[in-house]
């Protein structure tokens, strides 16, 4: 009994050193924190809607364009310090209008440019507290930085540049690979 016993706590006891050896060996894990690229399905993404994913620990946020949220785009020009992306937030082949490879979605990664928060979604247009010329971006809670729907930041916020856009491409039509770029269009 006793030989049956010291047998079965030897078993746990294998069963539980065992699980953080697997989850130290699992490729994904691994590739994860070495920054590899991450997909993500934009298939049940609705329009106007934000999913968030995550890339070498930064959180990225992919957000399907409205026809109306596109429009309105041009209209802000004038409240924008930097309208046309002359700096270097973005690849190349987002150094557009838009600042996306497709007008519909748009990738950006989340975080403020001033000092670093994760600026607060706010698609809706003409909100009580953001006034009624917002036309839909985002509002940093931190000290108050505003940037439009292209992630263009307003003159007169604290943040300097516009939102950082990382390497990304498309697989298909709606899958998006974050971190990686060959073959961008
Ligand atoms: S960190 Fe966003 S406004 Fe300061």
């Amino acid at each position: 009994m006793l030989i049956a016993a010291t047998s079965a706590l030897g078993a746990v006891g294998v069963g539980f050193t065992a699980v953080p050896f697997i989850a130290s060996m699992n490729p994904s894990a691994k590739a994860r924190a070495a920054g590899a690229p991450v997909q993500a399905d934009l298939s049940k993404l609705e329009p106007g809607a934000l999913l968030r994913v995550k890339y070498r620990g930064q959180p990225i946020w992919v957000v399907y364009r409205t026809d109306e949220m596109l429009a309105a785009l041009p209209t802000i020009d004038p409240e924008l310090v930097d309208p046309d992306s002359t700096m270097p937030q973005q690849p190349e082949y987002c150094t557009n209008p838009t600042r996306s490879i497709t007008p519909k979605y748009f990738v950006a990664t989340g975080i403020c440019t001033h000092l670093g928060c994760s600026p607060t979604y706010r698609p809706e247009f003409a909100p009580d507290d953001l006034g009624r010329n917002w036309k839909g971006g985002w509002f940093c809670p931190c000290h108050g930085s505003k940037f439009d729907l292209a992630g263009r930041v307003f003159k007169g916020v604290p943040a300097p540049t516009n939102l950082v856009i990382p390497k990304h491409t498309y697989i298909n039509d709606t899958t998006v690979l974050i971190g990686e770029d060959k073959g961008a269009a």
